[in-house]
């Protein structure tokens, strides 16, 4: 069955977003054991309400980092955030209202958003933090 761990393709080189990340993908795995243990939907609601509480803290630090260094591509990244905090939310609500969720298909699908998100979007939010590092005016001494 799915298990999400760490792998070093997934460092961005920032370590603010890469000590968050492995944070977050100790909650899917906590999510993944939940859904694993088969004990009925209140484990797993736990779970995925600890995942979107985390989820919202993590996408708010990357998005006041994207608006600290004014980042241009920071629409669609703040959307791909809005996204799955919907959809994460949506699963609680089925949860809590009783209802099955198909297990393979969810573990599936979290596996994949974030991998994708992490390779994709947040390299590049990370590459952009790099580069406005190393383009800051250095502070003058007197
Ligand atoms: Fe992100």
């Amino acid at each position: 069955m799915a298990q999400f761990s760490w792998t070093d393709d997934l460092y961005t080189g920032s370590s603010m977003i890469d000590g968050d990340h492995r944070k977050l993908i100790g909650l899917v795995d906590a999510f993944f054991e939940a859904m694993e243990g088969n004990q009925g939907n209140g484990r797993m609601s736990k779970a995925m309400g600890d995942l979107v509480a985390y989820s919202g803290e993590h996408f708010g630090r990357e998005e006041a980092e994207m608006e600290r260094i004014q980042y241009v591509a920071a629409l669609a990244h703040r959307g791909e955030h809005a996204r799955l905090l919907r959809q994460l939310a949506e699963l609680k609500e089925m949860l809590d209202a009783g209802g099955k969720i198909n297990i393979p298909a969810v573990a599936d699908f979290l596996d994949q958003w974030l991998r994708n998100h992490i390779l994709t979007a947040d390299m590049k939010l990370a590459a952009a933090l790099k580069q406005q590092r190393s383009s800051a005016p250095v502070p003058q001494l007197h």
